[in-house]
């Protein structure tokens, strides 16, 4: 028999099970809904095993896919509370599938929502009606795999976010329309922070150390952490004793006349590197010749 016959075999069995000891059987629990999403193809299937292992496992589907309380799939519109049927209405460009089991996130994260609802992502997508801007699983990654942040896994944690934040970031759509420096990942690697950051040093900034997370602002906005002083405490907490001088070493145009400092470093460091290289030769060369030349005279002198 095929793994999948047995999967949906073992999974009928414990719904029924399931069904025996539910005294309701309205409640869908994630077994019910696992039937068909478990084991069905293409975008609709859900890997239950991955699920029940990430920060939500131990939800209902329905926690979140809050119109699918029946099985498989009635709509109950009215029981749903307002303020999330709101947001669901604002962020429906963002969800195609479920706008609902997305604004469900509000109920359980609420002073998260608060801050991304604030930030220039979600100002983005609830006020100038876009869905350019980030939304939770754009950053999370899908609903259903959440991983937590400290397990490595997570696409917001140290190791990954730099690829999160600037992958987006670096999309032609989206760095043309906004006016964003084109290549935020590769001018992070010729810094001094994205060297370090590539040999392994954790005391680096990256995006979220100097923008935050949930709370991003406009670079142009006072609140925002690289704005006026703010930026001078952001610098000092790590570099202290820091100016308005040194904080504007930082900022991700491209290296060369726009962004002088980096640029005059590495000319400086290759025109030092080549004369060390050929102070280093010039001298064994000299030595060579004062050897060979001290040899000859001596030769002449016994003959
Ligand atoms: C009898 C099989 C079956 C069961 C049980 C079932 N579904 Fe589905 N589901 C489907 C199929 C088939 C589709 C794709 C076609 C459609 O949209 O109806 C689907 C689609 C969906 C979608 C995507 C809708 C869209 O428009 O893209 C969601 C979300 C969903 N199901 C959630 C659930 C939840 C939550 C449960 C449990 C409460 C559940 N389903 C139970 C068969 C099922
Ligand atoms: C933490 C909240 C959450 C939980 C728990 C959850 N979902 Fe979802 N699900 C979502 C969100 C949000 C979307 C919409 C994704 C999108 O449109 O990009 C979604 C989308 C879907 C879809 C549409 C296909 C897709 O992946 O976009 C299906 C099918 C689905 N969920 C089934 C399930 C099943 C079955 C379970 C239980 C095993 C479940 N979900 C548990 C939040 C959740
Ligand atoms: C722009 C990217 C981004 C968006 C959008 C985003 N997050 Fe996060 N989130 C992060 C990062 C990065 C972390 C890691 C911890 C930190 O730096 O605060 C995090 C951490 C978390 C945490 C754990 C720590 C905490 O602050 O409680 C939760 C819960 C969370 N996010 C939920 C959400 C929800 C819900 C949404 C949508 C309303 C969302 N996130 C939107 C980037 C994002
Ligand atoms: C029914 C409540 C509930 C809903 C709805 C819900 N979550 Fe959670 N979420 C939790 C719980 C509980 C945890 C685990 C907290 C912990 O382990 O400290 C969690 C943890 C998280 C984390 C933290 C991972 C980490 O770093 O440890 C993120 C991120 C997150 N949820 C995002 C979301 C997103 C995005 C949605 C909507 C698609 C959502 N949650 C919907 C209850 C919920
Ligand atoms: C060491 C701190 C630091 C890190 C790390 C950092 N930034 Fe910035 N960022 C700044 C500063 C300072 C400015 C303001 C620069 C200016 O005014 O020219 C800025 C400006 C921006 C801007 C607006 C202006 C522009 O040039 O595009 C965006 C977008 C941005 N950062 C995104 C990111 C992303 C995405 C990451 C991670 C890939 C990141 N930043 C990492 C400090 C940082
Ligand atoms: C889904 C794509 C996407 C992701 C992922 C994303 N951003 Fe953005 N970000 C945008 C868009 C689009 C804007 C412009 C919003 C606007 O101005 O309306 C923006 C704006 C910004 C700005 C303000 C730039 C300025 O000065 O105008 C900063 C800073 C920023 N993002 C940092 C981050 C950080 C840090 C992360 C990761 C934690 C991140 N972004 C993840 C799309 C994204
Ligand atoms: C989370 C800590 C942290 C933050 C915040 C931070 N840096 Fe750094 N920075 C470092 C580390 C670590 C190094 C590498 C030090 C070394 O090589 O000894 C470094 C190196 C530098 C260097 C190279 C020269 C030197 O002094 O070592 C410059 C310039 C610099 N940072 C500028 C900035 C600016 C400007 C800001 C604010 C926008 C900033 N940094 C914010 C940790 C940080």
């Amino acid at each position: 028999m095929k793994r999948e016959k047995i999967t949906l075999l073992s999974l009928i069995f414990i719904f029924l099970i399931s069904l025996l000891s539910h005294p309701d059987p309205a409640i869908a629990n994630s077994l019910s809904c696992l039937i068909c999403h478990g084991t069905s193809e293409g975008v609709i299937f859900i890997d239950g095993e991955r699920f029940s292992k990430s920060v939500h496992g131990t939800l209902d589907c329905t926690s979140c896919h809050l119109k699918y309380i029946d099985t498989p799939h009635k709509t109950l519109e009215k029981e749903i509370d307002k303020s999330i049927l709101d947001i669901s209405l604002s962020i429906r460009i963002k969800s195609k599938a479920d706008p609902v089991a997305l604004s469900a996130c509000n109920q359980c994260h609420p002073d998260v929502f608060g801050k991304v609802k604030g930030s220039v992502h979600g100002q983005n997508i609830f006020k100038k009606k876009k869905s350019d801007g980030a939304y939770c699983t754009d950053c999370h990654g899908s609903a259903h795999y959440i991983s937590p942040g400290k397990s490595g896994q997570s696409p917001v944690d140290f190791g990954h976010v730099m690829e999160t934040c600037g992958g987006c970031h670096e999309k032609e759509s989206i760095s043309k329309d906004y006016g964003f420096s084109p290549k935020v990942l590769e001018r992070y690697k010729e810094s001094f922070h994205g060297k370090k950051y590539i040999l392994g040093h954790k005391k680096v900034p990256v995006c979220t150390t100097c923008h935050g997370s949930h709370d991003v602002k406009s670079s142009k906005d006072p609140q925002a952490m690289v704005f006026g002083t703010n930026r001078l405490n952001l610098c000092s907490s790590c570099h202290p004793g820091a100016n308005n001088k040194f904080t504007s070493a930082i900022t991700h145009k491209p290296v060369g006349r726009d962004n002088p400092i980096p640029y005059y470093a590495e000319k400086t460091l290759i025109v030092l590197t080549i004369s060390v290289i050929a102070g280093c030769i010039l001298h064994v060369l000299l030595e060579a010749y004062a050897i060979i030349r001290d040899y000859l005279r001596e030769k002449r002198r016994e003959e």
